[in-house]
């Protein structure tokens, strides 16, 4: 089996974040999204990975995972020049997969538990291509599996207005060559991006063998920076505690926290897990972190409050107020303005979104 992870897209709906690096790099309890997925990857005996980078800022992709050697993979780099879709994307493998069965894992999707029983199942099975359907609330918002009476797969359709079922289409495909006989019969749909659930409705109508397999715990697209807070949530609630910083007499640590080398918690400190913190980062005296906070490399929180939210790496607060449900990208500074008149000054990047 090979694997193939898509890395590239538009990204609209995490701007800014996607003005300086694709949304896959973002990091979710301090790793990257598609890192999970490459290791998911790995850890389901997939060793031979491409991984399809897209137009935004690609050469960080590689910065980070170089050869894939340091990860226990073998990567192979292609381009996407533009998003024109998954279907597209995954027409580009076709001399890196040549005859091999193979999983296409969007780069910004998360699975608990991982992929190594449907890969064994669909190594197994003779299937042509095997699907993972996840059950979710709202179907109108993805794609939607339709079956006939007797469970059989007949039908996907893209965000139906009348959803035929409540199983929608993760971002996980097992998939075997002949799926290129059916990309390269496609047309552009609406949104002018070649559909990889047309490809596989050819199949379908074509009589090829494409099977199907339902999550059994969760899975998260982190398309919103909702999403990416929630999947958070869902990572570090499975957090396991570790502690290998410094924590200062009368700090206090309590439920599970993580916390890396050279990091300083300092006395007078709160930490309430789950939380994580990476390295080199300090704590200072007063601190409150609440629960579902995941605080990156290099930060120092000087005064303030922060609960469920992400702080990427370099990042300097220092405010009277609390910072809740939030998403701040590397190298960001957050104070409260000391001197000069009563108000907000804010420099901010394009496509940023303040609540205050
Ligand atoms: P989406 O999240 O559906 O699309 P997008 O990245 O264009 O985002 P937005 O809607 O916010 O503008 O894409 C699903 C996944 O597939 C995601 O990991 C990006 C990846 N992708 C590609 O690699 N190439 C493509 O051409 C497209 C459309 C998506």
């Amino acid at each position: 089996m090979k694997g193939v992870i898509l890395h590239g897209g538009h990204g609209t709906r995490l701007r800014p974040l996607t003005h300086t690096g694709p949304k896959q790099l973002i990091s979710v309890a301090n790793k990257p999204i598609s890192q999970y997925v490459l290791e998911d990857l790995r850890n389901s005996g997939i060793l031979d990975i491409a991984i399809i980078l897209g137009d935004i800022l690609p050469e960080k992709v590689k910065d980070h995972y170089g050869d894939g050697s340091k990860f226990g993979v073998n990567i192979t780099y292609l381009y996407q020049e533009r998003p024109a879709g998954i279907a597209q994307a995954v027409g580009l493998a076709e001399d890196f997969v040549k005859d091999s069965p193979f999983v296409v894992y969007l780069g910004d999707n998360l699975l608990k538990g991982g992929i190594a029983k449907c890969v064994k199942e669909f190594q197994q099975q003779n299937y042509d291509a095997m699907i993972l359907l996840c059950k979710v609330e709202n179907p109108q918002q993805f794609g939607v599996a339709e079956f006939d009476q007797n469970g059989k797969l007949v039908r996907l359709i893209e965000k139906p207005k009348k959803p035929p079922s409540n199983y929608a289409l993760t971002g996980i495909y097992f998939l075997t060559p002949i799926i290129y006989k059916m990309i390269k019969q496609l047309k552009p749909s609406w949104r002018g991006e070649l559909e990889i659930t047309e490809a596989i409705q050819l199949l379908v109508d074509n009589g090829y063998n494409v099977g199907y397999r339902i999550v059994e715990s969760w899975w998260k697209d982190t398309g919103t920076v909702e999403d990416i807070i929630e999947a958070n949530r869902l990572i570090l609630d499975e957090l396991k505690p570790k502690i290998e910083g410094t924590i200062q007499d009368k700090a206090c640590i309590q439920g599970r926290v993580t916390i890396e080398k050279d990091t300083v918690i300092k006395r007078g400190a709160l930490i309430r897990g789950p939380v994580v913190i990476g390295k080199n980062t300090t704590i200072e005296d007063g601190v409150y972190i609440g629960p579902y906070t995941s605080i990156g490399n290099n930060v120092t929180i000087k005064k303030g409050e922060i609960e469920n939210s992400i702080i990427m790496d370099n990042c300097l607060i220092e405010i009277e107020e609390k910072i809740i449900d939030s998403l701040i990208g590397s190298n960001t500074e957050i104070i409260t303005n000391q001197r000069g008149p009563k108000g907000h000054k804010l420099i901010v990047g394009e496509s940023s979104k303040i609540v205050l």
